[in-house]
């Protein structure tokens, strides 16, 4: 008070800023780059067009384009709401979650789930459970190598850079035919120092929406086998590749066939549509009971210290919606009507790429699986449908099926043959 009556207080203020602030701490920080999926939406939010249309990040619509809440997980609100929080909180509610979730990937039945080998942890989607399994791999195998496919989720490189592992690719799409690069990826595999770590997709592959099939899934196995590496899956899509929870597991069935130790990261962002609830599992399979005690232990402590415990709520929705047999035929059949649309969509785009008289080979459209289509759209491409027709999808030509509808699907098409003719 008695300086303030000295010192102007304009004055006195800003003598006080600059000797506050003193040391410029954050002058050197600059603007971080854009993430290539999350900046699509800002840019489709900064434009006002009426006929813009978001087909950049991952998220189911409905047949108008909009978001939706399965009827099962509004089911499963209505219980929470109809309960007591405290009591559905129960100490075991993340275990059972979990105990849910790995029966999902390895099958109830499987040894891997009933003899006690898996550990698990809940986790912040797939995003927070690969980032733990990262974290967890740093701390194991300090000098190890995680191969990821080229492409894949753009996240990966970012969550196994920021763990400090070293990160690798190994080929996967062969950009000629559209499709996958079977002897590129089995010559890497063979290729990698032994022991190496491997992530794969076991469906609905981003951002391809390509699938290895079942022969090719085998002799993936059996190569990784013979070099040791060790298989990490990212389950972001269960169920919406072909419909069906266990036929899209298969791949991962066939690497515990084969007696591989495996780790999974699940989510229930995309199959529950319940992105913003960051629900997910982290699983690693071990030798016994004894060895997934102390791996769980692990997990639990590096969780510990950089968050503690995900959020309750959308633990509580899923684990409700997996239990109750009534609520999980819903959201199986929910989840089936999802994939169906998301095929219709694939089938149109392709039909109204060739009615427009499109001389590109458009079947890559309808044999790629998942949320997904690579279109082989080109940067320029990618930049004039953005430009001229609102249309946003990822620069590397990704497009979300799941955010197109009966309605948009001719205007996407129009947008699509115009940037392949004026950019070839
Ligand atoms: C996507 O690939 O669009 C999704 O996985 C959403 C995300 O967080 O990137």
């Amino acid at each position: 008070m008695w300086r303030r009556s000295l010192v102007p207080a304009t004055k006195y203020f800003s003598t006080m800023k600059k000797e506050k602030m003193g040391f410029g701490w954050w002058n050197h920080v600059k603007p971080a780059p854009k993430d290539p999926i999350l900046s699509i939406t800002q840019d489709f939010l900064a434009d006002t067009s009426p006929h813009k249309i978001n087909l950049g990040v991952g998220a189911y619509r409905d047949e108008h384009g909009r978001p939706v809440v399965l009827q099962s997980v509004q089911a499963a609100e209505a219980y929470i709401a109809a309960n007591q929080f405290s009591e559905l909180l129960s100490s075991d509610a993340t275990s059972k979650l979990v105990e849910q979730s790995v029966k999902l990937v390895y099958g109830k039945n499987s040894d891997a789930v009933t003899e006690g080998k898996l550990a698990g942890i809940q986790a912040l989607s797939s995003t927070g459970a690969c980032r733990l399994f990262a974290e967890f791999q740093k701390r194991l195998y300090p000098d190890s190598v995680m191969y990821l496919p080229d492409p894949t989720w753009s996240n990966h490189h970012n969550i196994w850079n920021d763990a400090e592992v070293r990160v690798r690719t190994y080929r996967y799409y062969n950009s000629i035919s559209k499709g996958l690069d079977f002897p590129a990826l089995l010559e890497d595999i063979k290729n990698a120092p032994d022991q190496s770590f491997f992530l794969l997709h076991p469906c609905a592959h981003n951002p391809t929406g390509i699938d290895p099939t079942e022969e090719e899934w085998r002799q993936i196995s059996y190569h990784l086998k013979a070099k040791n590496h060790f298989p990490f899956f990212d389950v972001a899509y269960q169920g919406l590749a072909s419909g069906d929870l266990e036929n899209d597991a298969k791949a991962i069935k066939i690497f515990i066939e084969d007696g591989h130790l495996t780790g999974c990261a699940q989510s229930f962002a995309k199959i529950m549509g319940l992105v913003g609830h960051r629900v997910g599992c982290l699983s690693i399979l071990s030798c016994n009971k004894k060895q997934a005690t102390a791996i769980e232990s692990q997990l639990n402590q590096i969780a510990r210290a950089m968050y503690s415990k995900p959020p309750a709520h959308g633990m509580i929705l899923v684990s409700r919606i997996l239990s109750d047999p009534k609520l999980r035929l819903l959201w199986e059949s929910e989840m089936k009507v999802m994939t169906n649309r998301i095929m219709r969509m694939r089938a149109c785009l392709r039909r109204n790429l060739e009615k427009l008289g499109s001389h590109i080979n458009w079947e890559h459209i309808t044999n790629q699986v998942g949320m997904f289509c690579y279109s082989g759209l080109s940067i320029d491409q990618v930049v004039y449908i953005a430009k001229k027709f609102h249309v946003y999808i990822t620069h590397d030509g990704r497009i979300s099926m799941a955010g197109v509808t009966a309605e948009n699907v001719e205007y996407l098409a129009e947008a699509i043959h115009e940037a392949t003719r004026v950019n070839k």
